[in-house]
């Protein structure tokens, strides 16, 4: 399967780009992640490392941390456990309390970023074990680990981060639920109840991308003129906001902040006027429908242009100018249903501009220098 993945990535596969190509394997690519975790020891020697620390921390950068949020949220929802997750570039600030036993997640698709290794050695020398998650077997980082998980992702051309993060979060899930149940915090039946919704993430990925391509197109109509945006969201969605908001930012060179949508009020409400677009990440889950109401109706009353990508039974869809629908599915997988949208956005208003979204200017795939 690899030897396959290697031959088709050298093409575009009749995409234009490599990375609309790579926005549509993501239901392949979480598959056959899916079906390398079913018969992977390693993510139970993982767990096992990770019951054993006294701390938990996960690093990375750019996309992969937005992953490494998600992890720590369903770490804390579904097992009770606090992680501590950092921006890989700010590990010194994190050296002084790592102690013998201390655990380090590092995720990182080419398992070459400078930051992240760098944040790995740092930790490795002052006794922490290692846990590397990667998409490139054997690269630099899972060389220096202790245990390396791998995405099946196959390898990603474009610059911008697509399949590696749905994939990345689709596995970081899977150690959350195998943790959490030798932990004892979740029953089997629990687990077997997660595991049979995080193994929809083929078809949920699947249906995100062919009900919101066309929307995505028409939006980045409205979208190419506009300088700045916000993309908020509330607990468990704001790992995937954060990642719609580096996509416009990286692609179609759109100023974009995510922040926690109840920041609001506490200062960046200040910036939105008439037609300033807010995107609301709305999760399956009826107390963020609650207070992402207010969140919206706040921004609504300053004239803000409202995008929605919440779940097709959602009770907010009337507060929406333009509403992505998504599969209706439990919180875990939102990054897997509410990413897609956000990707073919920043996809179509950067080719609507005249921009290459292969390969957006300054940046590099990956960034081996520090
Ligand atoms: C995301 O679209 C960018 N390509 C960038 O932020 C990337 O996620 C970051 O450099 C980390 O790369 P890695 O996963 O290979 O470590």
């Amino acid at each position: 399967r690899v030897v396959e993945w290697s031959l088709e990535s050298a093409s575009k596969g009749g995409y234009p780009h490599f990375m609309l190509k790579e926005i549509h394997e993501q239901p392949r690519a979480l598959v056959d992640t899916l079906y390398g975790l079913s018969s992977d020891p390693t993510l139970r020697e993982a767990s096992k490392i990770m019951a054993e620390a006294r701390r938990v921390f996960i690093t990375a950068a750019g996309t992969s941390y937005h992953a490494s949020l998600h992890f720590a949220v369903a770490l804390s929802k579904i097992a009770g456990v606090l992680a501590t997750p950092f921006v890989a570039s700010e590990y010194e600030a994190y050296l002084p309390v790592v102690r013998e036993g201390d655990v380090l997640i590092a995720v990182s698709q080419s398992g070459e970023t400078m930051d992240t290794l760098k944040a790995a050695r740092a930790f490795k020398e002052r006794g922490a074990k290692l846990i590397a998650v990667s998409n490139v077997v054997d690269s630099a980082i899972p060389r220096e680990s202790d245990i390396a998980l791998y995405t099946r992702a196959g390898p990603e051309i474009g610059v911008a981060a697509t399949k590696t993060f749905t994939t990345q979060t689709l596995l970081l899930s899977f150690l959350v639920l195998d943790y959490a149940l030798l932990r004892g915090a979740i029953l089997k039946s629990e687990y077997d109840e997660y595991a049979r919704e995080l193994s929809r993430a083929s078809d949920l990925a699947a249906k995100s991308i062919a009900w919101s391509e066309g929307l995505a197109k028409k939006v980045s109509e409205m979208l190419r003129l506009k300088q700045s945006m916000y993309y908020l969201s509330r607990g468990v969605g704001l790992p995937t906001a954060m990642e719609g908001a580096l996509k416009i930012k990286e692609l179609a060179y759109i100023h974009a902040e995510s922040y926690p949508a109840g920041e609001s009020k506490h200062g960046p409400i200040a910036l939105v006027e008439e037609g300033f677009p807010v995107v609301f990440v709305v999760p399956r889950d009826v107390y963020y429908e609650k207070v992402l109401l207010g969140n919206i109706q706040e921004m609504k009353a300053r004239g803000a242009w409202i995008i929605g990508v919440a779940p097709e039974d959602t009770s907010l869809g009337e507060q929406f100018d333009l509403f992505f629908r998504v599969p209706s599915s439990h919180w875990l997988t939102t990054p897997i249903t509410h990413t897609p949208p956000m990707q073919l956005l920043a996809y179509y208003t950067s080719t609507l501009k005249g921009y290459d979204p292969d390969k957006p200017r300054n940046l590099a795939k990956t960034v081996t220098v520090e």
